[in-house]
């Protein structure tokens, strides 16, 4: 069995922690226990390469020349491949023609029509960068709107790091912070009608990713009629329903995730695949919320960079023009299947649970070590251990987190990682 070792990863890690705390930015630093709601996220010691060299396609290659098929796609913007002609092109064709200028390009205004015309009904665009951008405004434009202070979130949802949006108690917030934000559990229709009664006429949102995508833990879809229960709840009281499709955004419709699940949100937060991996996000608006939208102060210096536009609408045609979505479940399906009848072959119980195009993995002959001895447990038991087998065979999976398939994953990649699996399997039976 081939194996990967990361010492040039490893002697970089070295040298970043002494200047960069954690040793790289975002979320694959090296986080202590007390960040992400108090879980320790270690790659390096997880048996993870640290540093990439290039990527291309489905694959990326570490500085240890290491090459990886990878199923977590920079946690979810390679939507159709990394280094994409295309897209890189039309990007810096924008790039060439000047980027950052005093005033903006036309090629913003395309993007916004681009998206209206296929995530519906909004009527209005507004753009930043990361997703916790478009969340946040969504937030001050809902709160806005509806004069009232309160916003309900599910309990494991991740919207971003402001300070609203962090478990209470978070290092560096402050009580007040999050004083004013509501937790109901996923599904629990019951749960927030008692809430919304509690509360009534203070609820401004409701935020919700379109299924429940958590990390550490089985990741659920919305119960029979529950959209549709929570649409009607929130249309009774006033309160704004928000959609934050940052994560799921592409890889369910190209129409919003929204259309896949049947709903209607106010608004819809997008990020991740939208850009391809240039820097872009958006919130996209009813006409109710367009005051509101206008009036809320909200800006950036790089918000208005021509080339993640150019980038954004040119992933857009091609998602449109390769039926990506549809594509990336067909994979996922595809990949699921052979991951769980190779563990099957092997005397192991995978379980799959989200979208088949953002797949959360977990193997069940164990309990989820992370609910029986706290998150402190997160990269320890048999399915990290499974997890890093695969990781050292070249197939990039996360431990924790849902993974990813794109557009641009092959039949080659999925045989390839199907090899790896059984010789990963077989090797986790043998040290049982
Ligand atoms: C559902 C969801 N919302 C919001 C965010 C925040 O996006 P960003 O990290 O781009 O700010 C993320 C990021 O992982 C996410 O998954």
């Amino acid at each position: 069995m081939q194996t990967r070792s990361y010492p040039k990863s490893e002697a970089l890690m070295a040298r970043a922690r002494k200047v960069i705390p954690g040793a790289s930015v975002g979320v694959v630093r090296v986080a202590p226990a007390g960040m992400y709601g108090h879980y320790a996220l270690d790659y390096a010691a997880a048996g993870y390469p640290r540093y990439f060299e290039r990527a291309a396609g489905s694959r990326f290659w570490d500085v240890d020349g290491n090459e990886f098929i990878d199923y977590m796609c920079a946690f979810g913007p390679m939507v159709v491949g990394y280094a994409h002609d295309s897209i890189d092109n039309a990007a810096i064709a924008a790039f060439r023609k000047g980027n950052t200028v005093s005033i903006a390009a036309p090629v913003m205004i395309e993007l916004a029509e681009k998206l209206l015309e296929l995530v519906q009904p909004f009527t209005w665009a507004f753009f930043s960068k990361n997703g916790g951008d478009a969340t946040n405004q969504a937030c001050m434009v809902a709160r806005f709107a509806t004069g009232r202070r309160k916003i309900v979130v599910v309990n494991g949802c991740y919207h971003g790091t402001v300070q609203w949006m962090q478990a209470p108690g978070s290092p560096g917030t402050l009580d007040t912070d999050t004083a004013d934000v509501l937790h109901v559990d996923w599904n629990d229709v019951d749960g927030l009608e008692q809430l919304v009664s509690e509360h009534r006429g203070q609820i401004a949102a409701f935020f919700s990713s379109p299924y429940h995508h958590p990390v550490l833990v089985d990741n659920e879809m919305p119960a029979p009629g529950y959209w549709s229960k929570v649409e009607k709840l929130c249309r009774k009281e006033g309160i704004v329903l928000v959609l934050d499709d940052v994560r799921a955004g592409f890889r369910a419709s190209l129409h919003g995730s929204h259309r896949y699940f049947g709903f209607t949100p106010d608004l819809i937060c997008l990020g991740k695949a939208l850009g391809s991996g240039h820097p872009i996000s958006a919130l996209l608006g009813t006409d109710a919320l367009r005051d509101a939208v206008s009036t809320v102060f909200v800006t950036g210096t790089h918000y208005y960079n021509s080339g993640p536009f150019a980038a954004a609408i040119e992933t857009l045609r091609v998602l449109q023009e390769g039926d990506g979505a549809n594509r990336m479940l067909a994979i996922g399906t595809r990949l699921a299947q052979g991951l769980v009848a190779s563990a099957k072959r092997h005397g192991f119980d995978l379980r799959i649970t989200g979208l088949p195009s953002m797949p959360f993995l977990r193997l069940a002959n164990e309990p989820n070590p992370v609910l029986t001895e706290g998150p402190q447990a997160l990269h320890t038991g048999l399915h990290a251990k499974w997890i890093r087998s695969m990781v050292q065979q070249g197939a990039y999976f996360s431990d924790f987190h849902n993974n990813f398939v794109s557009a641009a994953h092959t039949e080659e990649d999925l045989s390839r990682t199907g090899e790896i699996a059984e010789e990963a399997f077989a090797k986790l039976a043998r040290e049982q």
